[in-house]
């Protein structure tokens, strides 16, 4: 297993290298989104008592897709992107899963078992009243606490088109979809995202692009 996310994270890094050096840099920011990430839904899946393993490299590859993206997409304030735009952004779960199957095979640990790795990526954008990107809403928890943390962490870091917003604000808007789904456990969610954005490496460089 960890084989094949060493082998998807050089298969990525060679095809940017392949495109040009330059745009490396232009995705470094999904890299450190996709840490941060990775971090927090570790942290939520433990406190909650879910399959932390799966959950981590769901966060840790649930953006894959973005690097097929055109550059000036990361720099396109919401209300100027074209129903192209957001073709290609409502795509991006599918595509991770596809670079993962790409290159790790539809029988891997990273596309088996109930959810599997690969659905946990496929619905991080899903919401439980089917306002998702693919309307789905039979949701596993390993996903609701992906997206929660993925939400979180995009509202906490700086983007081209508006600063981090407050911790407070960042924290009801991870929550706000899920409090049904998430029930007596939203507290204990608040307070871990509390907690982490106290933390010094949270802090640290936020990113810059979408
Ligand atoms: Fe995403
Ligand atoms: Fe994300």
């Amino acid at each position: 297993m960890k084989k094949a996310i060493e082998t998807i994270y050089t298969e990525s890094l060679r095809l940017t290298l392949q495109n040009q050096l330059s745009t490396m840099t232009e995705f470094l920011p999904v890299w450190e989104h996709q840490v941060r990430v990775t971090a927090l839904a570790g942290t939520l899946a433990r406190e909650l008592r879910l399959d932390v393993k799966k959950v981590k490299l769901a966060a840790a590859l649930h953006d894959l897709g973005k690097f097929t993206w055109p550059r000036e997409l990361f720099y396109k304030p919401n209300k100027f992107l074209t129903e192209k735009d957001w073709n290609i952004i409502f795509a991006h779960p599918r595509k991770s899963v596809e670079i993962i199957e790409e290159f790790n095979g539809h029988s891997s640990y990273l596309s088996t078992g109930n959810p599997s790795v690969c659905d946990i990526i496929l619905f991080h954008h899903e919401k439980p009243d089917g306002n998702g990107y693919y309307r789905i809403t039979d949701l596993p928890p390993e996903t609701v606490i992906l997206s929660v943390a993925d939400i979180f962490e995009a509202c906490s870091s700086n983007r081209s088109y508006r600063v981090a917003l407050p911790a407070r604000v960042a924290i009801e808007l991870a929550v706000k979809d899920f409090k049904d789904y998430l029930g007596n456990n939203v507290k204990l969610i608040k307070d871990i995202l509390h907690t982490s954005i106290q933390s010094s490496s949270w802090k640290k460089k936020p990113s810059k692009k979408k």
